[in-house]
């Protein structure tokens, strides 16, 4: 575990060195002091460790350096990571209060819902909240309030469905795997139903709140429906690779909401690159730190330049032709099989 995520850190930053040449678009931060100034102390908070998550705060540490600022040297940056946990979560706020951070970063829907509760003073910028409005988080994107802003990861359901359609033209019902518990998979799994019935789809749903009650909920929902749908919940995503085999077990296509659960084993996916999601949050941080108010910034959304992520190994393992107009989509990654010398996340293309 611990080597693989050695491994990880070193594949990313590698990634990151090569990219560094390609220009980046640093708009409103271009006149900051990278770090000169103040030393500055930001509040990392993750729910969970999974894949998305990981990423998206490897990519906003890597571009906090990139920035100038730099970690243990002229910048603090306190990481905590909920394993999980709800109720961690109080207790790292409430650290991160009497502190007295400068700024607060939440990664993931619960984690932004409490960090909200300690943000009258200590601004909070989160990270990967698909739906701000419906979590409670901000008035509108264009105007969030309050002392908060941050990104945005809604779900393209539609275009899901549509792949779904265009993958398995004869499958009728879908199944939607989730965990009520999250309001970004609520908003999520509601515009997927909608859209989804609008195309003559049957849909059924399937809750549970741990691994062991999504486990049995994915085995009775995989006998029942002809291909599975989870949008980007973190609960899901946490136990994706038992919960994809049990998809596999009954030969259901399972439809998800992020290349990451494609890499850990999900059937296919249309979604965002969430690096890039991850440096644009690090730039909304230092925006903040430099004076900007957060309730002031709009919501960065990203819904554009998606991708077509298809899982090689559970193409394979189903038995799926992909049809032309997938297979000739420019847009389209192959997820290679996971071997045990590739570290989690990796993608081979
Ligand atoms: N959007 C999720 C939320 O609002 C967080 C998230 C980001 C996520 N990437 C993901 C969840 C990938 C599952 C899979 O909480």
């Amino acid at each position: 575990m611990k080597t693989n995520l050695m491994k990880k850190l070193t594949v990313t930053a590698l990634a990151m060195g090569m990219l560094a040449g390609c220009g980046q678009s640093d708009g409103a931060n271009s006149g900051n002091t990278g770090g000169t100034g103040r030393h500055f102390t930001v509040g990392v908070a993750q729910l969970v460790d999974h894949t998305s998550l990981n990423t998206i705060r490897d990519a906003m540490f890597d571009e906090f350096e990139e920035l100038g600022y730099k970690d243990g040297d002229n910048f603090t940056i306190d990481y905590q990571n909920a394993a999980g946990q709800i109720s961690n979560l109080d207790t790292i706020m409430n650290g991160y209060a009497s502190e007295g951070v400068d700024a607060i970063v939440a990664i993931a829907t619960p984690t932004a819902q409490t960090a909200q509760n300690y943000s009258t003073d200590i601004p909070v910028i989160f990270s990967a909240v698909s739906d701000p409005v419906g979590a409670g988080l901000v008035e509108t994107l264009e105007a969030p309030g309050g002392n908060i802003t941050g990104t945005s990861d809604e779900v393209q359901v539609d275009q899901i469905a549509d792949l779904i359609k265009e993958i398995c033209p004869e499958a009728k019902t879908i199944g939607m795997l989730y965990n009520a518990g999250e309001a970004n998979s609520v908003t999520n799994t509601t515009n997927f139903k909608k859209y989804a019935e609008s195309l003559g789809y049957t849909v059924e749903e399937a809750t549970g709140t741990d691994l062991t009650t999504l486990q049995q909920a994915a085995d009775v929902l995989a006998s029942k429906v002809d291909v599975m749908f989870s949008p980007n919940d973190n609960t899901v995503a946490s136990g994706m690779t038992a919960l994809s085999q049990i998809a596999l077990d009954h030969k259901v296509p399972y439809f998800v909401g992020a290349d990451s659960m494609v890499q850990d084993g999900g059937f296919a996916t249309v979604g965002i690159d969430y690096e890039q999601l991850g440096r644009e949050t690090a730039k909304m941080v230092v925006d903040v730190l430099n004076g900007e108010k957060a309730g002031e910034i709009p919501v960065k959304v990203f819904k554009d330049d998606l991708n077509v992520y298809v899982n090689e190994k559970a193409l394979k393992d189903l038995g799926i032709e992909l049809p032309a107009e997938v297979k000739n989509n420019d847009k389209l990654i192959m997820v290679a099989e996971k071997t045990d010398d590739q570290t989690e996340g990796e993608t081979a293309e």
